[in-house]
């Protein structure tokens, strides 16, 4: 029985189930830099949201503005219709929206085991959780390194510790910053498994930022192209992919790896 197959039986509160996430309008500007103008994207209810565009066009600041460590210069954001437009990221996490613990922001000294019992705590989420993730701690061979300090870990697997950092507190709505970059392709397949696994056991809706384009093939049924801060295509990947003005801007730029 694979973990899938065996956590799809426990029923889940429906407090775990995926949110949408709708931006309205959204601007930021940081000083004479304005990074979007107008800004309008929606994730629905357990969707998978691919983004993707060269460096510079905004992708970090959008995950930024949403979880509240940038300020929006207009617009809003709502998630389950609840404003969350300049909210801290704190009561933005807790009502469900996380970005993925970054391998830089692991608690740096601590043990891969306390850094997970830091997400929990920090979450609110219970102890309980323990039991869910020990499938997802095997396959990413962090249950032998459970009492290693994870800044020691190999770059890989911390940052599968990050996901897994994100997993614990059941997040609603996950928005994941380059989660394959710097991986080998072994370990790309790793946030395979991982979408899959946050996808049948908390039916979070999804936004994923990467440069992978096979990754993103494989992962999202809708991806959205932001270039210079807008949005220049949206759709399918196949048809988003082969688009002339998403190649002259970002695929046909070599950008792409
Ligand atoms: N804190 C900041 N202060 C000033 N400019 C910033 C800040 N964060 C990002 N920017 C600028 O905003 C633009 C978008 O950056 P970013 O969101 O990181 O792009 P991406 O993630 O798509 O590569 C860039 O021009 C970047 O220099
Ligand atoms: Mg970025």
């Amino acid at each position: 029985m694979t973990i899938s197959e065996e956590k799809r039986d426990n029923i889940l509160p429906a407090s775990l189930h995926g949110g949408r996430l709708q931006i309205d309008n959204l601007s930021v500007r940081f000083g004479g830099v304005r990074v979007f103008q107008k800004l309008n994207i929606t994730i629905d209810k357990g969707e998978v949201l691919g983004i993707i565009g060269p460096n510079g066009a905004g992708k970090t600041t959008l995950v930024n503005v949403i979880t509240g460590s940038v300020s929006a210069t207009e617009g809003r954001i709502f998630f389950d219709g609840h404003e969350i437009t300049g909210r801290s990221t704190h009561a933005v996490s807790r009502m469900g929206v996380v970005r993925s613990f970054q391998q830089t922001s692991t608690f740096r000294p601590a043990s891969v085991r306390e850094n997970i019992s830091r997400a929990i705590l920090f979450s609110g989420a219970s102890d309980s959780v323990w039991q869910r993730i020990s499938g997802l701690l095997e396959e990413f061979e962090l249950s032998p390194q459970l009492e290693e300090r994870s800044d020691k870990l190999p770059y890989g697997q911390q940052k599968m510790l990050g996901l897994v950092m994100s997993y614990v507190t059941s997040p609603r709505v996950l928005l994941l910053d380059e989660p394959a970059a710097g991986l080998d392709r072994r370990e790309r397949h790793r946030v395979d498994r991982f979408l899959d696994e946050a996808r049948r056991n908390l039916g979070c809706s999804i936004l994923i930022i990467d440069h992978d384009m096979d990754l993103i093939r494989r992962l999202c049924p809708r991806v959205l192209v932001l270039n210079a801060g807008s949005v220049i295509a949206d759709g399918r990947p196949a048809d988003v992919l082969s688009d002339r003005s998403v190649i002259d801007a970002y695929l046909g730029s070599g950008d792409e790896e």
